[in-house]
């Protein structure tokens, strides 16, 4: 049957995938509240369409960091992509870069910076964890550089692995025809098999928990990529995050797979862009699935978007065809969304396009 919108291909990736990396990839943490909560956010945001606008040309290009993209819609970090298709990364990459939009490369990728960046041009940003061991980061980054990386965006929601209880019964482990290819040289890229998931156990070995302001700084000192900090929800950390002098943030709760009964990334939105004032670009992951949600984002001032599980159901049914076609109806919803909004280019989507649940009078009384 045909697939007509991106939600689709959970189902058949869930058919498809074994029951282990399946679950990797759907689950969140713990009661999975905020799982529920990023997809159910969007539904209490409507829209005040405006009429009688020419909408016979809709211009969706924008600009990230200087860098122009065909839409607002970009891919998130997924890690290990080739548990869902032989190709992976490769396959993202590609269909990223037809796309004419931005794909973020894991750093705990199935494949290495260099291999994705051999598949063509096309802008990309690398994802960074940070290791306890400071060479291999440095390392890592330099390499990210060199093969012609963007930008950095450095993961700060994840000091400890949140706890996806479906990976502890399955015992998530990278299967042993894997490795996480960056870290491959480093003695870095196997994942054991634990007591435990697998990846929780390689977290609290490998990753840095120690990780504060001071070493956003020090990232500064080794990169001149502009650093994107990705997990940030609230006004206090998105004024550390300026006065750091990061070059953007992420509103992000890393799909709902680290601390959960945070409220949706749609909700926490208002709240960081108010207080980044403009200096910076503030973008949105988190439960996007539908053109509508993009534009609601948009809305409430976001810069762009990025999506993360369609990427993986779709690679795993279809490979690139499948990412490709996640991309395209992305875009097809959402300049449809445009068009019925009377909005012709990003910058004529504003606050008044939308009311969120707490702007309806007869719903919640303003006290
Ligand atoms: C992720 N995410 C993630 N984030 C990150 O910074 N580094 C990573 O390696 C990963 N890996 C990863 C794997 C899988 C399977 C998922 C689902 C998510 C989080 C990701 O970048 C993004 O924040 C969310 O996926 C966005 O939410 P949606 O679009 O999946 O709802």
């Amino acid at each position: 049957m045909e697939v007509t919108n991106v939600m689709e291909y959970q189902e058949i990736a869930r058919q498809k995938l074994p029951k282990m990396v399946y679950d990797y990839y759907a689950s969140g943490a713990e009661d999975q509240w905020t799982l529920q909560e990023n997809r159910n956010a969007f539904s209490r945001i409507l829209f005040r369409p405006r009429i009688l606008i020419d909408v016979s040309k809709i211009d969706m290009t924008t600009t990230v960091l200087g860098f122009k993209i065909s839409m607002p819609i970009m891919i998130a970090p997924s890690a290990m992509q080739k548990m869902a298709h032989p190709e992976g990364e490769y396959a993202t990459a590609r269909a990223a870069s037809a796309a004419g939009t931005i794909m973020t490369l894991s750093s705990w990728a199935t494949s290495s910076v260099e291999e994705v960046a051999s598949t063509g041009p096309g802008i990309r940003f690398f994802q960074l964890y940070v290791y306890k061991n400071r060479n291999v980061v440095a390392q890592l980054v330099r390499r990210a550089e060199n093969a012609g990386f963007k930008a950095i965006a450095l993961t700060v929601d994840t000091p400890r692995l949140g706890r996806r209880e479906a990976d502890i019964k399955n015992r998530f482990t990278l299967p042993s025809n894997l490795t996480l290819k960056n870290f491959e040289g480093l003695d870095l890229g196997k994942m054991d098999k634990s007591d435990d998931s697998g990846l929780a156990s390689y977290v609290a070995g490998q990753i840095d928990r120690t990780l504060s302001w001071k070493d956003v700084k020090w990232l500064q000192t080794i990169t001149s990529l502009p650093i994107l900090v990705k997990g940030v929800i609230t006004a206090e950390d998105t004024r550390l995050a300026i006065q750091a002098g990061i070059a953007g943030i992420i509103v992000s709760n890393h799909g709902a797979r680290q601390l959960d009964y945070v409220p949706a990334t749609i909700m926490a939105l208002e709240e960081v862009v108010k207080a980044a004032q403009g200096r910076v670009p503030v973008f949105l992951d988190g439960g996007v699935r539908r053109g509508t949600d993009v534009f609601k984002a948009l809305a409430l001032g976001a810069s762009g978007i990025f999506i993360g599980r369609p990427v993986v159901f779709a690679l795993a049914a279809e490979g690139e065809a499948g990412v490709r076609k996640v991309l395209q109806m992305m875009r097809d919803e959402f300049e449809l969304t445009m068009a019925l909004n009377g909005c012709r280019s990003l910058k004529e989507i504003t606050g008044q396009h939308v009311m969120t649940e707490w702007d309806l009078p007869h719903i919640l009384p303003r006290l």
